[in-house]
């Protein structure tokens, strides 16, 4: 019998007799995927889990606190954190090119997490939240989780002694089964039901060169705009919601003054498979509230815009 409490007691007896007393360390990146195996392991081995957090400084506002109160704070499982913000930024340094950025986070994300790994000498397993799409679609490029170690079976990088063997226990789930496994195990619904986030993060969200300056006002129009959605209860009518930082400047006005200031784009999307996607139709006084709150709240921005293309031609993503 197929039930949400059945593939959680399945999948904890499974997992038990598969690691025994071995250690398992786990990429958490606070995806859903992640979080959810990061919760059915902890219910099925404790401590002998060991999450590695790499935080890229590319986040979103909180995120990487949210992190470590859901999973650290409040269900006690052993994280490290490692703040790498400014080696990503370093490692970013005059980098324009979309995919030479991508390329570079998932890179370092892929060494930094060796590291730690390898600090965690007596660990036999590595966990991936992979899940069914993840196995059909394997070869397409651009959904490449660029931060997901996932085609890394025998950690390169890691000491002789550690060889890694593969736990993946959502392997046969799809996606709104691993969202309700993960309620079931006591994870936040805003995080179950969070929308997508890519990899690169918000790497890809500032166009062209990635500059701590570009980042802080990025992370804040987005925070508006997703707290908006929610307050209006349009963030479950969007398939996927974000702000783009354009390094564009542009003339504004604000009392005596004039400014000379950037953009902010908004882009939401309402789809289904993410493949082809409609721009989303919010309301006018919805956006208008967005836009003056972006203004006036954020310094150095002077002007908002609403990106109504469709995929295709257009990405949902802007690089
Ligand atoms: P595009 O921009 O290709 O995006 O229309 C389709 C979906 O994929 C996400 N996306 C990514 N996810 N690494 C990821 O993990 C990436 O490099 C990446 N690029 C795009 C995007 O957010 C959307 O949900």
């Amino acid at each position: 019998l197929w039930t949400t409490g059945n593939i959680i007691e399945d999948g904890i007896s499974a997992i038990r007799d598969e690691v025994g007393d071995d250690e398992v360390i786990l990429g958490l990146s606070g995806g859903v995927d992640s979080s959810v195996v990061a919760a059915l392991l902890h219910r099925a081995i404790g401590d002998q889990l060991i999450c590695v957090f790499v935080d890229t400084g590319l986040l979103r506002l909180h995120e990487g606190d949210q992190v470590m109160a859901t999973f650290a704070t409040h269900m006690g499982v052993r994280v490290v954190r490692v703040d790498a913000g400014e080696r990503f930024l370093a490692a970013l340094a005059g980098v324009i090119d979309p995919e030479a950025k991508r390329k570079i986070i998932g890179a370092l994300f892929v060494e930094i997490f060796e590291e730690e790994a390898g600090k965690l000498g007596s660990a036999r397993w590595l966990a991936q939240g992979t899940i069914y799409p993840d196995v059909i679609e394997s070869a397409g490029a651009r959904t490449g989780k660029a931060h997901v170690i996932k085609s890394h079976h025998n950690v390169g990088g890691l000491p002789a002694h550690m060889r890694l063997r593969l736990l993946e226990p959502l392997r046969e789930l799809f996606k709104d089964e691993v969202r309700r496994l993960g309620v079931e195990l006591g994870l936040p619904s805003e995080m179950v039901y969070r929308h997508p986030f890519p990899g690169p993060g918000l790497g890809v969200r500032i166009l062209g060169e990635v500059r701590p300056e570009f980042a802080e006002p990025l992370r804040r129009a987005d925070h508006i705009f997703i707290e908006e959605l929610r307050r209006h209860e349009l963030y479950d009518q969007v398939s996927q919601a974000f702000a783009v930082f354009l390094p564009v400047k542009s003339v504004g006005v604000m009392g005596d003054g004039r400014r000379y200031d950037w953009v902010i784009a908004l882009r939401a999307v309402e789809t289904v498979d993410f493949m082809t996607a409609r721009w989303a139709h919010l309301p006018y006084e919805f956006l208008d509230l967005v836009s003056r709150r972006i203004i006036n709240e954020i310094d150095g921005i002077s002007r908002v815009v609403y990106d109504v293309s469709g995929k295709p031609p257009a990405t949902i993503e802007w690089e």
